[in-house]
């Protein structure tokens, strides 16, 4: 295997910038509130930051909702912020990913003002619009006669009537997010335009909005109903979403973003317009290897799928079969972690089947949360989140941590009021809401945490624990959660064998987890020992000799283990092996 990249042997860590520092005090996080916070995350220990969407935004769906593509929102702050937030992170060593969010636009966007506009708009086709069924004995008006019974994932159909031009438009989230159409080439290279647009100012990445929904059936079929359903269940889970989800000519898309990232600073493919000047073409090729990540929620053997195929050199030679290049996204988002029971065979047979699964050149990774799931320590319990922590960052393949989970955050309760989430709005109750995970982060032991001014009103909730769990509180705690990250994400970065070795003999054995961590090359770096009792009693268990580097209650570092060891509920060990 060649030198591996930073996006493999580093650490991602997501921030929602909604909710991470305010410094305007309108109570909604901006993009000089990251800047100010960037001596924390290096400090911390991560690589690199995700930013959620701070492009402009009529903010429907909380900046998922893109009016340009390359545009800052007021709200968030100006293109000079962004240019000073980039800088800022690269001269400590921190790499920018942005979220790109090509399935949709807002309805605000030029591209689809003009696109409703009439049927004969040259962007018209930039967007999915469908004729209503035909009436045949059918007496119901067009506007209910729909062209298919796809839902949108947000409650509802997913077709929204247009009654100027009397045809239908697809939205798989909300109506005001209208799906493009990424058959159509213009669409195509309007949004790879904007991708190098970020490229060129030296973002080192994309994280690619539900890069599995992209393509539709052609024939836009009726989906098959689910024979699971059942009352209480979120409408979009009446059917399976079969012909518009994971089509197989998504991929080719996946392959072009990937072509045009690879080739960036380079040579751009042709059908992309914007160009880079030729000192920003050799200023970016020096910093090449920019990141295309995939937002991806499908079953481990479809997920591996977006990985690509292995790439065809220009001589038409394929690259040696043990390393292949693969030519798809470098990290499809593996969410396992997340959506499995929190037991040790579960987790267990999750990694070993991922593994097992890996095309040759796949680099593994490993999700455990994020704006749209609950929150770790509310999922898991705040003993089991410091073993999910160990978990996450002794795993083979790049982690990618939420904001907040480093220090434990939960979720917050939200009162009916309080909701701002339109999935809650729009279907109640039904327990798909994604206030709770968003609230601010904690960062000092002042009013509202030092997350905005302290008279400000902050636009979630601010979680009631903070004055016992906010970052500064944390980081003087020598047995903090905070502590543990960052003792974590130290000996991650230190040692050869967690950030890059192979993983062995995954196992569980009734509430323990236990893997191996083994060096590449024999001899040349150490080999680790994880384990982790998953279980809610005390547990004694067979162990290799060995020294304790790590545990997860930050007590008994240098201990001798020999053969048997005993750990606590929620407890991790991480074992140097002799
Ligand atoms: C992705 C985002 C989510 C958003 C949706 C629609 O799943 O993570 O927050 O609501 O796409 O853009």
């Amino acid at each position: 295997m060649g030198a591996l990249q930073w996006w493999q042997t580093g650490v991602i860590y997501q921030i929602y910038p909604r909710s991470f520092q305010d410094t305007d005090g309108d109570g909604v996080g901006d993009l000089r509130g990251i800047t100010a916070r960037l001596d924390y995350l290096a400090g911390l220990g991560v690589d690199a930051i995700w930013i959620s969407p701070f492009y402009p935004s009529p903010m429907k769906d909380f900046g998922y909702d893109v009016a340009d593509y390359t545009g800052v929102d007021p709200l968030f702050g100006t293109m000079e912020d962004f240019d000073v937030l980039l800088a800022s992170a690269h001269a400590r060593g921190l790499r920018v990913i942005l979220d790109f969010v090509p399935n949709h636009s807002s309805e605000e966007h030029p591209w689809f003002v003009e696109s409703r506009s009439s049927l004969e708009n040259a962007r018209r086709d930039w967007y999915l619009w469908h004729e209503p069924q035909p009436a045949g004995d059918d007496s119901r008006p067009a506007r209910e006669r729909l062209p298919n019974n796809w839902m949108s994932h947000f409650g509802g159909p997913a077709w929204e009537w247009d009654e100027r031009t009397q045809q239908f438009y697809l939205h798989s989230f909300l109506k005001e997010q209208p799906d493009l159409n990424w058959r159509n080439p213009q669409v195509r290279a309007a949004m790879y335009g904007a991708m190098c647009f970020w490229l060129e100012k030296g973002v080192d990445g994309f994280r690619m909005d539900v890069l599995w929904l992209l393509i539709k059936d052609k024939e836009f079929r009726n989906n098959p109903p689910n024979p699971e359903y059942h009352d209480g269940m979120r409408d979009f889970a009446s059917t399976l979403p079969v012909y518009n989800a994971n089509r197989p000519e998504t991929h080719d898309i996946v392959a072009e973003m990937r072509e045009l990232m690879d080739s960036y600073g380079a040579t751009l493919p042709e059908h992309v317009e914007v160009k880079a000047s030729e000192p920003t073409m050799q200023k970016l090729s020096a910093r090449s290897h920019r990141v295309l990540i995939g937002e991806i929620y499908l079953p481990l053997t479809e997920l591996v799928t977006y990985y690509g195929l292995p790439e065809k050199r220009e001589t038409g030679e394929m690259t040696a079969p043990e390393t292949p290049e693969l030519n798809g996204a470098n990290l499809p988002f593996n969410f396992h972690l997340i959506l499995t029971e929190w037991k040790a065979s579960a987790i267990a047979e999750i990694v070993r089947t991922y593994e097992r699964l890996l095309p040759p050149g796949g680099w593994p990774n490993y999700v455990l949360g994020n704006h749209d799931q609950p929150r770790l320590a509310s999922r898991v319990g705040a003993k089991q989140a410091r073993a999910a922590g160990m978990l996450l960052l002794t795993l083979r393949g790049t982690p990618t941590m939420y904001y907040g989970d480093e220090l434990g955050m939960v979720d917050v309760p939200i009162t009916s009021d309080q909701v701002r989430d339109p999935a809650e709005k729009n279907e109640p109750g039904k327990g798909h809401g994604r206030d709770p995970e968003r609230a601010p982060m904690l960062w000092v032991n002042a009013p509202n945490a030092g997350f905005t001014a302290p008279d400000a009103t902050p636009w979630l909730p601010i979680e009631a624990d903070w004055p016992a769990k906010n970052a500064a509180v944390q980081r003087s705690d020598s047995k903090s959660m905070l502590t543990l990250y960052r003792n974590l994400l130290a000996l991650r970065r230190q040692h050869d064998t967690l950030h890059a070795g192979a993983i062995a003999d995954v196992a569980a054995e009734g509430d323990l987890l236990r893997y191996r961590r083994v060096a590449l090359r024999e001899g040349e770096s150490t080999d680790f020992q994880v384990l982790l009792n998953l279980g809610s009693e005390v547990a004694t268990v067979r162990c290799v000799p060995g020294t304790v580097v790590l545990t997860t209650l930050l007590d008994g570092a240098g201990a001798r283990v020999e053969d048997e060891v005993t750990l606590e509920s929620g407890e991790g060990l991480l074992i140097a092996l002799d």
